[in-house]
């Protein structure tokens, strides 16, 4: 079915200049940009984004790396497009990311992994909410 992810364009790869190459994959593979932002994350906003992982070890360091410089914050749409994107991203370790993916090719390390993409269906509406409100979401498709 026609579905919605969240992406975000880390810093590293902001910093990099891939936007282009990374939007491009996403378009090749029939994912629309629906919405999208750049943006400088505030403290808040990281801590409030990345909540269910206050507990792990590297919350800090994550909420460092995602405010050191801007994002770019995207909903994408297409078909089965929660799993599209994470086969198009790759593993989370760009270590271990299938040769071809996003984090293979852009990322160098699981904490600086150029992308992060929506899990599930449910984080992916959680997510889009908390950086979209539903006037900004330009619907290209009905
Ligand atoms: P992301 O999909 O944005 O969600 C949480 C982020 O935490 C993850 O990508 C990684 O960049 C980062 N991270 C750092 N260390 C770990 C770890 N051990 N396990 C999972 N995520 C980690």
């Amino acid at each position: 079915a026609i579905e919605r992810t969240f992406s975000i364009i880390k810093p590293d790869a902001v910093a990099k200049n891939v936007i282009g190459e990374i939007v491009s994959r996403f378009e090749k593979n029939g994912l629309r940009v629906v919405a999208s932002k750049m943006m400088q994350l505030s403290k808040e906003q990281a801590e409030g984004f990345y909540a269910e992982h206050k507990e792990r070890p590297f919350f800090n360091d994550l909420v460092k790396f995602m405010t050191s410089g801007p994002i770019v914050a995207q909903v994408l749409e297409g078909e089965n497009a929660v799993m599209k994107n994470r086969d198009l991203m790759g593993a989370t370790n760009p270590k271990e990311a299938a040769a071809g993916t996003i984090r293979a090719d852009f990322a160098v390390s699981i904490d600086e992994n150029a992308v992060h993409g929506s899990d599930a269906a449910e984080s992916a509406a959680k997510e889009i909410a908390y950086f979209f409100s539903a006037d900004e979401l330009c619907d290209r498709i009905r």
